[in-house]
């Protein structure tokens, strides 16, 4: 009998514990100066990129004039009003690796006598090139995002990249110009952003970076900006965090580049056996969310290269591939890397997106890899229907941040750790707009704490209130499917308030929370 009863009072005293501890939330402060200047957020930031890659661009984005599916000119009518909807900057294309083995010619000209290819690196499958030069800039024409074109080093000649820009851009009474006028476009276009390769260390060459230097002196020597477009090259950067690649381009053309590219992959455990995109528990969570969080390494060992050859920081990043890389969905072709999209990839993407703003002295150009149908997409397509992915929320509610003026931040933030991987429960960002409108937003990893962060806000307009969104639920993979299409998307936030300059926000666990702060 005694026994028994130390047993239940024991029992008791440890429920007891277990509720006091639950109910002690976690707690942040933090410090942010609403009329301060850490430079501008680049919308540059928010760009994407499009490859000739599984159903990226065939199917997701180009059907054909004759398809069934309500389109413009062969562009699906419904993605290109989600991306317009976007409001997304830039657009890359034609990869990714299938740009050095791409050659602009096949894709021009009267559609029925354009070659068939084989598209080499992504399963070998045949390439009608119906979607070319001409299909690709109204593509950005129809959403209203600038053009970023990847040329060919790996396979391709000076020249033809040269008669490419010439062709594209070149308003004068040229044999190139004039092609383009009798293929159906009069006016040249612009093309802001051109990409000199990519990924010359593997699927672009396979080249030593002391080569790949020396071709990139030669091939940029012959990219002219022709009739008033003014265009920046991209030389090729490093794989993830090889900071030999940095070194080598910056000691050989250091100040003779205006801006590098660097691609980052979130991908765990490895490259041969990687984790799915959904249905998996918190050792994933923790080790995906732990493991984006190199994207600060990977930057910081540009930055060190370049900030000795370029202390006023002339040259920029641009890290124009990046995001979640998980194994492919069953059924699915593995070439085609097709995968679903969870509420953790919208946290990885505010994590990623606040460590480039923190950057944005050199980083001013991103683009997460892919816009559709591919690896950590903002759009799924199943024949003629379409689902918005918890990425795409996020990337709509960040849309505040875009070229705004990046505000001075001071963060304390508890640790949400898990295992062996321990990381910040909370990641922080706060900009202010063009017409004074202060946004904060706010990332919460830990998969079951909220956090009650308190924020001091300097200089903020008189009678400033404030509002804001959420992006959360319940399941750590919780995401949408074409039954389901807004199982995860954003609502109301009313976990906040403003008192002065005395911002406090309840920060539920799992979630992105952008707050509004104006009179
Ligand atoms: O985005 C998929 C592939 O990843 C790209 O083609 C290549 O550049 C990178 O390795």
């Amino acid at each position: 009998m005694g026994d028994l009863l130390f047993r239940l009072l024991a029992t008791s005293c440890l429920l007891i514990a277990a509720n006091l501890a639950s109910a002690e939330s976690l707690s942040a402060s933090a410090k942010v100066d609403a009329a301060g200047d850490e430079g501008r957020i680049s919308r540059h930031l928010y760009g994407h990129f499009a490859e000739h890659l599984g159903r990226c661009i065939y199917d997701g984005i180009w059907v054909g004039q004759d398809s069934s599916i309500p389109n413009t000119r062969g562009m699906r009518n419904d993605v290109v009003q989600a991306l317009k909807d976007l409001s997304i900057p830039n657009l890359r294309w034609p990869g990714g690796c299938f740009a050095d083995d791409y050659h602009w010619r096949d894709g021009i000209g009267p559609k029925g006598e354009r070659p068939k290819r084989i598209n080499m690196h992504w399963g070998q499958v045949i390439d009608t090139n119906a979607f070319g030069t001409h299909e690709f800039m109204d593509l950005c024409e129809q959403i209203g995002a600038d053009a970023y074109l990847a040329g060919n080093v790996g396979s391709g000649t000076p020249q033809e990249m040269r008669d490419w820009i010439e062709y594209l851009t070149f308003d004068g009474d040229s044999e190139l110009a004039n092609e383009r006028r009798k293929n159906g476009r009069d006016k040249p276009w612009k093309v802001p952003f051109f990409g000199v390769g990519n990924e010359n260390w593997g699927c672009g060459g396979n080249m030593r970076p002391e080569f790949y230097a020396d071709l990139y002196r030669q091939y940029a020597t012959f990219c002219r900006s022709w009739s008033g477009n003014r265009m920046t090259l991209v030389a090729c950067g490093p794989n993830g965090l090889d900071a030999n690649w940095s070194k080598v381009m910056a000691d050989r053309v250091g100040r003779g580049m205006r801006a590098m590219s660097l691609h980052y992959y979130t991908v765990y455990p490895s490259w041969r056996d990687k984790t799915p995109a959904t249905g998996f528990g918190e050792d994933e969570w923790a080790a995906i969310l732990s493991e984006s969080l190199r994207m600060e390494e990977a930057i910081g060992n540009v930055e060190k290269e370049f900030d000795r050859v370029d202390p006023n920081k002339r040259i920029d990043i641009y890290v124009d591939e990046w995001g979640a890389w998980y194994a492919g969905e069953p059924g699915t072709p593995g070439y085609a890397l097709y995968q679903q999209n969870s509420l953790r990839d919208a946290l990885l993407a505010a994590q990623t997106l606040h460590i480039f703003h923190e950057h944005n002295e050199r980083v001013t150009m991103a683009n997460i890899a892919q816009v559709v149908n591919v690896l950590q997409a903002m759009i799924l397509t199943e024949g003629d229907k379409m689902l918005l992915t918890p990425s795409y929320h996020l990337f709509e509610m960040y849309k505040v941040h875009h070229d705004a003026t990046r505000l001075p931040l001071q963060l304390d933030s508890p640790e949400y750790e898990h295992g062996d991987r321990e990381m910040p429960a909370l990641s922080v960002s706060a900009s202010r707009d063009s017409e004074g409108v202060v946004h904060v937003s706010i990332s919460n990893v830990h998969p079951r704490e909220a956090v009650e962060l308190e924020c001091e806000i300097e200089g903020l307009a008189d009678g400033a209130k404030v509002t804001g969104r959420v992006l959360t639920a319940e399941e750590l993979d919780a995401h949408n499917t074409f039954d389901e299409p807004e199982n995860v998307k954003p609502s109301a936030f009313d976990g906040a308030s403003l008192d002065g300059d005395e911002l406090k926000a309840t920060i539920p666990p799992r979630s992105v929370v952008v707050l509004r702060l104006a009179p």
